[in-house]
């Protein structure tokens, strides 16, 4: 391809922040729960929900990773009202008793986001039967843990309740090597929709978040920079970067917002157009 490449690729360390673009009480007093909100995506989405006002309940399965990520935030956001709650998203009772608690503590859920996922390069050839079935456990039938858990606290949110599902761009283009992921995120970008519809009538909003390659990440490790392949990956950026955590978050901070009141069953691409570019390079 000769398009005249007009950017110098900036290379992120993933520590790096946004200005902040929305005013400082956009989520004042929402109750939301973030599930995988220790480390990554996650924990940035949980830093500017509380940067915003809103109380965060954040789970993964490790109690010490979600204990540290909860002192490291506190030090940065001095107000931040947070929970934290050690499960594994594969359980639809603990999904519910979780729900279940916030809601008796709040009195509702205001906003859920389903962001617990799990992926490792393996082409399909070589793959386990439980490989498979625990990436597919994890995202797609622990997004539908979340969706359903959530359900009557969010049908109590007076602001109209939101579900975010954070999927990934190849649930579009396919993903050789990571098929099972690319497939429990498609499924997930379908039960998104449906249920935009189905609960439309309660007044919940429910879009997907597509992130293209986040610096700083595990998933940029595992899937790129562990197999020596980031480099090309940059390629593929329109953009010459890779982005970081605060752009996924901020599309979060926006669709949970009055300004998402309507969006519903959209697939909100946010990868710095590395979904058009790839086809060319
Ligand atoms: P990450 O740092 O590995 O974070 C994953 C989070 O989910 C952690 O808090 C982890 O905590 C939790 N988790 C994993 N399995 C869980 C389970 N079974 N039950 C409960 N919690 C669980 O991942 P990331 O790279 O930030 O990715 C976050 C999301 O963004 C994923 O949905 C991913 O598909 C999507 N995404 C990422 C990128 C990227 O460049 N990173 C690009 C596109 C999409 P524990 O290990 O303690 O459970
Ligand atoms: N290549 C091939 N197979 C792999 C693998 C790899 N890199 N990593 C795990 N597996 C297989 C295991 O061998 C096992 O199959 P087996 O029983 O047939 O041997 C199966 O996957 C489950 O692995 P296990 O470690 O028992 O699962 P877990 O439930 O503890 O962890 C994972 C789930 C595997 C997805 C783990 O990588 C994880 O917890 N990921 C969360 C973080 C993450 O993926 N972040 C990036 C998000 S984009």
């Amino acid at each position: 391809m000769d398009t005249p490449v007009q950017y110098t690729p900036v290379h992120y360390t993933g520590t790096e922040r946004r200005p902040r673009i929305f005013r400082d009480d956009l989520l004042q007093g929402r109750i939301s729960l973030v599930t995988g909100g220790s480390s990554g995506i996650g924990l940035g989405i949980v830093r500017v929900f509380a940067e915003f006002g809103a109380t965060v309940v954040f789970l993964g399965r490790r109690e010490d990773k979600l204990a540290s990520a909860r002192e490291q935030l506190l030090r940065e956001v001095p107000s931040a009202n947070l929970e934290t709650v050690a499960l594994d998203v594969r359980h639809h009772g603990a999904m519910r008793e979780a729900v279940a608690s916030i809601v008796e503590r709040h009195g509702r859920l205001d906003i859920l986001v389903n962001n617990a996922a799990g992926n490792f390069h393996c082409p399909t050839e070589a793959l386990s039967e439980n490989g498979w079935r625990s990436v597919i456990d994890i995202d797609l039938n622990g997004t539908f843990n979340g969706c359903q858990a959530a359900l009557p606290g969010l049908k109590a949110s007076p602001h109209g309740g939101r579900i975010l599902n954070i999927t990934v761009p190849q649930a579009l283009s396919g993903w050789p090597g990571s098929a099972h992921a690319a497939s429990a995120k498609a499924g997930i970008l379908s039960l998104t929709r449906s249920l935009a519809v189905e609960w439309g009538g309660y007044g919940i909003r429910v879009n997907n978040v597509l992130p293209g390659p986040i610096a700083g990440t595990e998933g940029l490790k595992r899937l790129y920079e562990d197999r020596g392949i980031a480099d090309h990956e940059y390629e593929r950026m329109a953009m010459g970067c890779f982005g970081l955590v605060d752009d996924i978050a901020n599309a979060c901070a926006y669709l949970a917002s009055p300004g998402g009141d309507f969006v519903t069953g959209c697939d909100f691409m946010v990868d710095g157009g590395r979904w058009l570019k790839r086809g060319w390079v």
